[in-house]
């Protein structure tokens, strides 16, 4: 099983207009489709995701990531054979622009639970910074 993590900016251009509603509304149709979990955390400028299920399933949805006009700059963080799924389900967080949320904190350390502790911290970290 395949689990990769990856950061980006969200495009300026619609960074305004962006709704986390509707890419949450495609990801969980297709990934439900696909077999793939994870995690996406968007604080208004940077989206951090985790994706993981079959090898060829995750190729197939990042590329389609990589396509979306949405965002830029996207960097893979960590790319990982994983022996069993740590994000059980898919899911997404939001944290509105300005000061940390320490809801969003929370909900962040309880999605990321299972996941191998660098990439817990990363996600708690961003969670933190933003
Ligand atoms: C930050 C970000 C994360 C996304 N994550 C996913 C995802 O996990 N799965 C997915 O299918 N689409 C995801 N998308 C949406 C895809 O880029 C694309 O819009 C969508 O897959 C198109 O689906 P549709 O052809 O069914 O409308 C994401 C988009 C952005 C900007």
């Amino acid at each position: 099983m395949r689990q990769l993590v990856y950061i980006s900016t969200v495009h300026r251009a619609v960074a305004t207009t962006i709704d986390p509603a509707t890419i949450l509304a495609a990801s969980r149709r297709n990934n439900a489709r696909d077999g793939i979990t994870g995690l996406l955390f968007f604080n208004g400028k940077r989206f951090l995701q985790a994706i993981e299920g079959e090898e060829a399933a995750v190729a197939t949805t990042f590329a389609r990531i990589q396509a979306d006009g949405r965002h830029y700059g996207l960097v893979v963080l960590s790319n990982r054979e994983v022996a069993a799924r740590e994000f059980g389900e898919w899911a997404m967080a939001y944290q509105p622009p300005g000061a940390a949320d320490p809801a969003a904190l929370d909900r962040i350390t309880t999605l990321a639970e299972r996941a191998a502790p660098d990439v817990r911290g990363t996600f708690e970290g961003f969670a933190r910074a933003a």
